[in-house]
């Protein structure tokens, strides 16, 4: 293993009393000198934990190296129970905080949040965990899968929470619907950028993914280079990197939603293909353009959009033969397949309204405003009642994950092809006998979904 240098980082100086009326949950951990808190939810109880686990001038450059993910040195740790963690955040004024996240773990049926605040590095991770149960027992460390993505220091917790939550119950249905062996989980680094030779953060961010019990890969919010840096040097437990055997999930991800496009096309229009069908793909990040070139070779006309001019001005010289539109009139461009492939949460009843296409299928994240089952249903039937074609994002856009899989199990093996078959069974053919389910028992196909997954998901 090669052995990275550590830049010593600044020590950001931890808020002085009195506290504001409602203090960030990772704010109260750094604050009282914790290092860890972990909510766990069951069906009768929820059980609150503060720790203190290793010593606040540890230095985890060392991490992997000097020590493994159980020998953290720590001199003076400590744990307080649930009744006194409780107690002991609502008198630092994060007891609202505390409350709306049991609420929210709740409604979503969320198995554990984990947060890992390191306050020498300045880095929080945040494991969200929805269910395990597809994993538990599997015979890896790994139980349960799902990105790594970033927020700056900025962004509200709770609104952190909210994404990563919803999230990790995505990935729970996409694992069920792959096939996979996995529960799901989204976990989110709270921390400004750093650089790739950053030994301290790189070795925290690994010992926080080891101590997650999860295989994790490519999201939003930090370099794809950071994956093979840290699956060098680091920790086995992150996957998909530009230097990895299969490459970024940006490729089989892409090819996922083309083959659920396919499988939507014939559906709709009782004919093979989407030559000379309009899509219209709403951003051009790392699956957007990838879908767009997939497309192109399909030979569909494309209606793009992105906010950043460069990403726009590579797919015009990458792709070839695209129209551009601006993001705000992306939305409702005149097309027969709206591809949202950037932001979650863009369909709800005002823009339901305005869609002006078809079928909706890209490789955006819980592309509906909610975040309940319940709540992805009733706008389901929305679109259904406009005659709009959608399932839900998660049962198409596996194609990450299979090669997240793929990489975990067969590391320098791993093979493009059974990762290609696993794509088209899962995207394309399982996908296709979905959507002919629910126009049998006229029902959407969000709800023939999560009727068949949901007993996988949640056993009990
Ligand atoms: N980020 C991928 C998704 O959202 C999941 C993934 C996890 C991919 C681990 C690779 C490795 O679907």
């Amino acid at each position: 293993m090669r052995r990275k240098l550590g830049i010593r980082p600044e020590v950001p100086r931890p808020l002085d009393p009195p506290y504001s009326a409602r203090v960030d949950l990772c704010q109260a951990v750094v604050d009282g000198s914790w290092t860890t808190l972990r909510v766990v939810r069951t069906a009768t109880r929820a059980q609150v934990t503060l720790a203190r686990e290793w010593a606040p001038e540890l230095d985890f450059a060392d991490y992997a190296h000097g020590f493994q993910v159980d020998q953290v040195p720590c001199d003076d740790p400590a744990v307080l129970g649930d009744a006194a963690a409780r107690a002991w955040l609502s008198e630092r004024g994060a007891g609202e905080s505390l409350a709306e996240l049991l609420a929210s773990m709740e409604q979503g049926r969320h198995e554990m949040v984990l947060m890992l605040c390191s306050a020498s590095t300045g880095v929080s991770v945040i494991h969200h965990v929805h269910s395990s149960a597809l994993g538990a027992n599997n015979g890896f460390h790994a139980i349960r899968a799902g990105g790594l993505r970033r927020h700056e220091p900025e962004t509200n917790e709770d609104e952190i929470l909210r994404d990563g939550l919803n999230l990790s119950r995505a990935m729970s249905f996409k694992c069920a619907a792959a096939g996979l062996p996995f529960g799901g989980s989204k976990t989110i680094a709270r921390c400004a950028p750093f650089s790739l030779d950053d030994g301290a953060r790189l070795g925290f961010l690994a010992y926080a993914i080891d101590r997650g019990h999860l295989i994790t890969g490519p999201d939003m919010g930090f370099p794809p280079e950071l994956i093979d840096v840290l699956g060098d040097a680091y920790t086995q437990h992150i996957l998909c990197g530009p230097g990895g055997p299969l490459g970024h999930t940006g490729a089989p991800t892409a090819y996922g939603v083309l083959c659920a496009m396919r499988a939507a096309a014939e559906h709709v229009w009782g004919k093979r293909g989407l030559e000379s069908r309009t899509v219209a793909v709403q951003g051009l990040g790392a699956v957007g353009l990838e879908l767009a070139k997939l497309l192109a070779g399909d030979r569909a006309k494309l209606v793009v959009s992105d906010r950043a001019p460069e990403r726009v001005a590579r797919a015009q010289h990458e792709v070839g033969g695209i129209r551009v539109v601006s993001p705000e009139q992306i939305l409702q461009a005149e097309c027969d397949v709206f591809a949202p492939c950037a932001v979650g949460g863009i369909l709800d009843p005002a823009s339901i309204q305005r869609l002006q296409a078809a079928i909706v299928m890209g490789s955006a994240n819980n592309q509906l405003a909610a975040a309940s089952p319940e709540d992805e249903i009733a706008l389901a039937r929305q679109l259904a009642e406009r005659g709009i074609l959608f399932a839900p994002d998660w049962s198409y856009t596996m194609g990450g994950i299979l090669a997240g899989f793929e990489e975990y199990v067969y590391r320098e093996l791993a093979s493009s092809e059974r990762l290609r078959t696993s794509i088209e069974r899962a995207a394309g053919t399982e996908l296709a006998r979905l959507l002919s389910e629910a126009r049998a028992s006229g029902r959407t196909p969000t709800e023939v979904a999560y009727d068949r997954f949901w007993p996988l998901v949640h056993p009990e």
